[in-house]
């Protein structure tokens, strides 16, 4: 992607919370500019720390999707629906419209916006804010290629970014969403090991991990771990179930 592309894009965010600032943080250490962002949400208590970084923020949804190419939806799964119903008139077919919001399906969103709109839901997590994200993304039916290799070189400076089949999106969330765990992570990926082999080599016998790893196994964490992963990818699924029967 071209970079001059990304320093031209203006970028919106409904909703000033956690994740839209992790995203805007990554977003700003690549080429794009704190001028072409902007933010919305109905009080000012969270433009603070997005004025620090020299990004402006509105009251209006509107007036940002207005200003706006590519818009992040990054309200609570529950306000999703109010939140398109208002800005929904005023989607062009220039918008790209990204939902971070757990949980909302690509069928919601899409039914929620005008037809042949270019929607896209991602599932980012907090690391973003240092560069050290795991963002998953799948288009719907009238987001191109294209669209998505724009997102993807706009996110780069957030961290990994991969694209996916819709149904890994709750997985996600429960994984890498709710389960924040880099450091050990990122070795693993780099040295290609089996956890065990890492686990075995930092592991000195009698040494101070093992002891750690010792507490942790009297109080379950693997089981904890796997339940933990299995409750928050089930609490996803409730969620957009809840934001798909809410009418
Ligand atoms: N936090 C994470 O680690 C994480 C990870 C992956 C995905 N997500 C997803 O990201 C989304 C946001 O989560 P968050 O943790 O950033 O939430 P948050 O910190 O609670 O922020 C929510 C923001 O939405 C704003 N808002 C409320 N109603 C609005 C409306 N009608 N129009 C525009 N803005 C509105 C709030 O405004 P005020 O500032 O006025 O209160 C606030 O700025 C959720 O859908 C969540 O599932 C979060």
């Amino acid at each position: 992607m071209d970079p001059e592309t990304d320093a031209h894009l203006r970028i919106g965010f409904i909703g000033a919370g956690n994740m839209a600032f992790g995203i805007a943080k990554g977003i700003i250490s690549g080429n794009v500019l704190p001028a072409n962002i902007k933010v919305s949400a109905p009080s000012k208590r969270n433009f603070g720390r997005f004025q620090e970084i020299g990004i402006a923020g509105t009251n209006s949804n509107v007036e940002l999707v207005c200003g706006s190419d590519i818009v992040f939806v990054a309200v609570k799964p529950h306000l999703v629906r109010e939140v398109l119903n208002g800005i929904s008139p005023y989607i062009t077919d220039r918008h790209i419209v990204v939902s971070v919001a757990a949980g909302v399906t690509l069928e919601t969103l899409q039914e929620l916006l005008p037809e042949n709109t270019s929607v896209i839901r991602l599932m980012p997590n907090l690391p973003c804010i240092v560069q050290e994200g795991a963002l998953l993304f799948t288009r719907g039916s009238c987001a191109k290629p294209a669209d998505g290799a724009l997102l993807r070189s706009l996110l780069q400076h957030c961290g990994l970014v991969e694209e996916g089949p819709e149904a890994w999106l709750d997985i996600h969330t429960g994984l890498s969403g709710s389960g924040v765990a880099f450091g050990a992570g990122r070795v693993l990926r780099d040295s290609g090991k089996h956890p065990a082999q890492l686990r075995s080599e930092v592991c000195t016998p009698g040494g101070t991990t093992i002891y750690g790893l010792h507490t942790l196994e009297q109080g379950g964490v693997r089981a904890s771990t796997m339940s933990a992963v299995e409750s928050a990818t089930e609490r996803a699924r409730q969620l957009g179930q809840k934001s798909t029967t809410r009418k």
